[in-house]
């Protein structure tokens, strides 16, 4: 594939004041700090609280990405969010961020691809891009997934996390510059069933039956998503190199998805990458799907760990199956 001469111009990332520790999960069901923290990695959440909601997370992180950009709302040309815990059933959440930045109407939509929204997000925001229909787009992953999930199912409700991050992508005529080095999207339908929220939809609505029945919160079969997920996540970080003819040693660091830091170890590993090379953020988020390469992403640029000329891999792997990778020379 040819790269894309794109431009990451401004990052924002928004996150909660309340948070859950494990030792507030230890009050709600049948599971220890120590548990938690040898199974996932993972030490408090941030949630939600009354009032914030996936759109109004993502107006902050955007805000704060178009002050990073110093460009106007008015400047954006299209606004894309990922998220799997949309603000409502339509309008779309991406509706109501143009509506609270003060965006012009440009066109604004919603992409549901699990924790590789944000990924897919991005890719389709630069095909516009690059065809030089717009200059700027700005691509969000958002997620309440704390409205989703049962909590007093304990296998899954110790993972997820609420919070919201977003950037500002722009067109570049420099080959040489900044640009998407490489990328992959993937997915593949046939586990849909392992990973999702029953009801709710067009296929079971809901009803006193599916509330009784806890059907309107995220189920999951962990051990089998665990399985794909390390292999999926090795095979998609070792094709993207491969293919890019880039080495894990002139990668400034990856991104991944922070589902549990097992599998991201197990990722390190395979790659042979020193620590600080990994990005986690899972300690203090939690599983936050969409929201987690983008608040990432922030964070690295905000830290230092990313600067010009730099070599990223954001990597994904999550329920549908999806799965994708973007490369990018910052
Ligand atoms: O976002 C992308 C998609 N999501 C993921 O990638 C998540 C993937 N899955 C996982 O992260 C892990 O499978 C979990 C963290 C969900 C579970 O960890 P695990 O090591 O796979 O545990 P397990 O499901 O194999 O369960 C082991 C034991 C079971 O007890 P028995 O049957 O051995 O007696 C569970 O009942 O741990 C028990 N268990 C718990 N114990 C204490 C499950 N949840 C808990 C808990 N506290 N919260």
């Amino acid at each position: 594939m040819h790269s894309m001469p794109v431009k990451i111009s401004g990052t924002g990332r928004f996150l909660p004041e309340k948070i859950l520790t494990n030792q507030d999960f230890e009050a709600l069901v049948s599971t220890t700090d120590q548990w938690i923290r040898e199974r996932t990695g993972i030490t408090q959440r941030h949630i939600a609280g009354e009032g914030e909601s996936t759109a109004t997370m993502a107006a902050e992180a955007s805000r704060n990405a178009l002050a990073d950009a110093g460009l106007k709302p008015t400047e954006i040309d299209m606004i894309i969010v990922a998220t799997i815990t949309p603000e409502c059933f339509f309008p779309s959440t991406a509706c109501f961020v143009q509506d609270s930045i003060g965006a012009n109407s440009v066109p604004s939509f919603d992409i549901s691809a699990a924790c590789s929204g944000y990924i897919y997000a991005l890719l389709l925001g630069a095909q516009f891009l690059q065809n030089e229909q717009y200059r700027h787009v700005l691509i969000i992953g958002s997620e309440t997934m704390s409205r989703i999930t049962d909590y007093q199912d304990r296998s899954s409700c110790i993972l997820f996390g609420d919070g919201a991050g977003a950037v500002v992508l722009s067109a570049s005529k420099d080959p040489t510059g900044p640009c998407i080095i490489h990328s992959k999207m993937h997915a593949s339908g046939a586990n849909s069933t392992m990973l999702w929220v029953p009801a709710g939809g067009s296929r079971l609505p809901t009803s006193e039956m599916t509330v009784r029945e806890r059907l309107h919160y995220i189920k999951m079969q962990g051990r089998e998503v665990y399985k794909v997920a390390v292999k999926k996540n090795i095979e998609v970080i070792e094709r993207t190199l491969a293919e890019a003819g880039v080495s894990p040693e002139e990668l400034a660091v990856v991104i991944p998805h922070q589902s549990n830091l097992r599998i991201i170890d197990s990722a390190r590993e395979k790659l042979g990458l020193p620590k600080e090379k990994m990005f986690t953020n899972i300690q203090n988020c939690g599983n936050t799907s969409a929201a987690s390469i983008a608040m990432g992403l922030d964070e690295c640029r905000k830290t230092g760990r990313l600067t010009a000329g730099d070599i990223v891999l954001m990597v994904a792997f999550g329920a549908g199956w999806t799965w994708a990778s973007a490369l990018i020379r910052m």
